[in-house]
């Protein structure tokens, strides 16, 4: 069974997997290297994705959507339709299609995915990402960082070499600058910085600010914000523009069928490539900023880098080509198509766990956290205790897997309780944990009455592979100790996301095993809900998608196998 490489972008997606040795783009059902992140609704009220909900975006603005994935892990709900939907379900919608192109196109059952995520993507986003493979019935066996995955599909060309790369990642709703270094086969990943809230979909709004600017002007049509359609069709132009600005020196921008002093016209207007550019000009200079934190953590200067690889489809535009190209004064390569080496390094990661690509080819990767994490505690700044000043565990750019720990004091005499706060921040310099994130915390008793500062925590944070952090508090004195797996933080829960389920892929009710099998379904999905241990509610989950895919391919034989074995799990619990 393959496992598929995904590129969830904001705005495209892309597949592949690992096939003779290279890996290699899986088309989509319409035959297309490159899906739209579009969902919607059409108008029998069924879903559509990719291509087909692209197309009807203009005339069906509010049964249509995309650039959810600058939602993912908010509690932001997205509507569509009279419905509501959490930006988890959406990505899990768009997953489930992807996963159905790669079933049809390899004529084989997907059940694992290696996706990637945007190596600034904070813990809850991480988690939501994780959440929607599951609602798409997706095992996802790893995340992996975007730059980190095109470095891959860049490195497996270029394995006997020894080279610094910047990897210029430039999306269309995010920005990831990631510095490493290839050397005897492994990728090691040293640096990295982005900005979550920059990329292509910001050239955009540039162009549709122009473009309502002129229609007022010449024309005196002034768009409401609630004018859906017109809003639409200024998008669509403006998108369409600013990739034709890429290839020709002057676009012509059509909004079709606008009202104008009682009549309907097509409003034209030309645009050239240097208007365009002075328009978006700070945003790269923003793109600049973001090079120089990721070199400047490890104190790297342009001097160090041997060539930048562009990704992302915003490194189409020639500014910003250029302007990378001259402030590193390095070669450019493009060699990698920008849109795909996600994806590519997705399923090169995907062979490299299966052991599907040669030992001796070798290519191992190491990659980095990309965050400062921490807790809250009460310190010493200029002779001054203040409460709530972060107090850094794991430093920003640290190789994963990574565990690092720190002791605390109690504060007050007889203190027997402690809550552990836990924080992450970009910013190396951050002070108080006001200005970081808070990703979770917990409460810790059972510390002996003794005077203050007579009992110490030790506080160990670990970050795995995945980004997964776990926090454990010990009181050092009777070895008292707890744990904390953020996980929870997302918006979604494991019993949300079971109830979910049947609504994104009920087609394993439709199979004619489903009545054999429901009551154990039944029962394991109400005993998820209440368990506590984490560990085990997701071991269970696992089992029950499980089982449900078999269900759904008519395989008697190993859906037999499943239900005994969730039968005993829940015995066993
Ligand atoms: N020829 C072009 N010129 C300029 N911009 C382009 C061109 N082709 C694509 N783009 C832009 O590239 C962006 C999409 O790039 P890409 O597919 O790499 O992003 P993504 O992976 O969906 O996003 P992210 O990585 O931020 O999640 C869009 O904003 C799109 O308009
Ligand atoms: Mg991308």
């Amino acid at each position: 069974m393959a496992i598929i490489g995904i590129d969830l972008g904001t705005s495209t997606c892309e597949i592949a997997y690992f096939k003779d040795g290279k890996p290699q783009i899986i088309l989509n059902d319409k035959g297309e290297r490159i899906t739209p992140s579009y969902v919607g609704i059409d108008t029998n009220g069924d879903i559509v994705v990719g291509q087909d909900a692209k197309d009807q975006f203009i005339g069906r603005r509010q049964f249509t959507t995309m650039e959810y994935k600058r939602l993912m892990g908010t509690n932001e709900k997205i509507r569509l339709g009279d419905k509501l939907y959490f930006p988890e379900e959406i990505s899990a919608i768009m997953l489930k299609y992807l996963k159905e192109c790669a079933e049809k196109y390899l004529k084989e059952e997907v059940t694992e995915a290696v996706i990637t995520v945007p190596a600034n993507f904070n813990n809850n986003q991480r988690e939501a990402t994780l959440n929607a493979a599951k609602l798409a019935g997706l095992k996802v066996e790893r995340l992996i960082n975007e730059p980190t995955a095109a470095a891959l599909a860049f490195g497996l060309k270029n394995i006997d070499k020894n080279l610094k790369v910047l990897v210029f990642d430039f999306g269309g709703g995010t920005l990831d600058v990631t510095v490493l270094e290839i050397f005897d086969g492994v990728i090691d990943v040293m640096s990295s910085y982005g900005d979550p809230f920059l990329g292509g979909k910001d050239f955009d709004e540039r162009l549709c600010e122009f473009i309502i600017q002129e229609m007022k002007r010449r024309i005196n049509f002034h768009v409401a914000q609630d004018d859906f359609l017109t809003m639409s069709k200024i998008k669509a132009a403006a998108e369409e523009a600013k990739k034709n600005l890429s290839f020709d020196k002057e676009a012509l921008i059509v909004i079709e069928n606008v009202y104008s002093n009682g009549n309907i016209i097509d409003f034209k207007i030309k645009i050239s490539r240097e208007e365009f550019e002075e328009m978006v000009f700070d945003l790269v200079e923003r793109a600049g900023y973001i090079i120089d934190k990721a070199l400047e953590d490890k104190d790297l200067s342009y001097d160090d880098i041997d060539l930048v690889l562009m990704v992302g489809g915003t490194t189409r535009i020639p500014l910003v080509r250029k302007y990378v190209k001259e402030k590193l004064n390095k070669d450019i390569k493009t060699e990698i198509n920008p849109d795909e080496a996600v994806a590519l390094g997705a399923a090169i990661q995907a062979a490299i766990m299966s052991g599907k690509m040669d030992e001796e080819k070798g290519l191992m990767i190491t990659d980095i956290c990309p965050y400062n994490l921490g807790v809250a505690s009460v310190a010493e700044i200029n002779g001054q205790l203040f409460a709530d000043v972060f107090s850094k565990i794991i430093e920003r750019n640290t190789t994963i897997p990574t565990s690092k720990s720190k002791e605390f004091y109690t504060l007050y005499d007889n203190q027997t309780e402690v809550e552990i706060k836990a924080y992450q921040t970009l910013d190396n310099d951050c002070l108080f944990v006001d200005d970081a994130t808070f990703i979770g915390s917990f409460h810790l008793s059972g510390i002996p009455e003794n005077k203050a500062g007579k009992e110490a925590i030790l506080v160990e944070f670990s970050y795995d592979l995945n980004g997964n952090i776990k926090i454990t508090a010990t009181i050092k004195s009777n070895g008292i100790s707890k744990d904390l797996e953020i996980k929870n933080q997302s918006s979604l829960s494991l019993d949300q996301v079971i109830e979910k389920m049947d609504a994104i892929d009920d087609s394993w009710k439709k199979s004619r095993l489903a009545s054999k099998y429901k009551i154990t379904i039944e029962t394991a999905e109400k005993k998820i809900k209440q368990m506590d241990d984490i560990k085990l509610k997701n071991e269970l989950f696992d089992l029950v998608v499980k089982l449900k895919e078999y269900i759904k391919n008519e395989d008697e034989e190993n859906a037999d196998l499943i239900d005994g074995r969730i039968l005993d799990f829940i015995l066993d619990i």
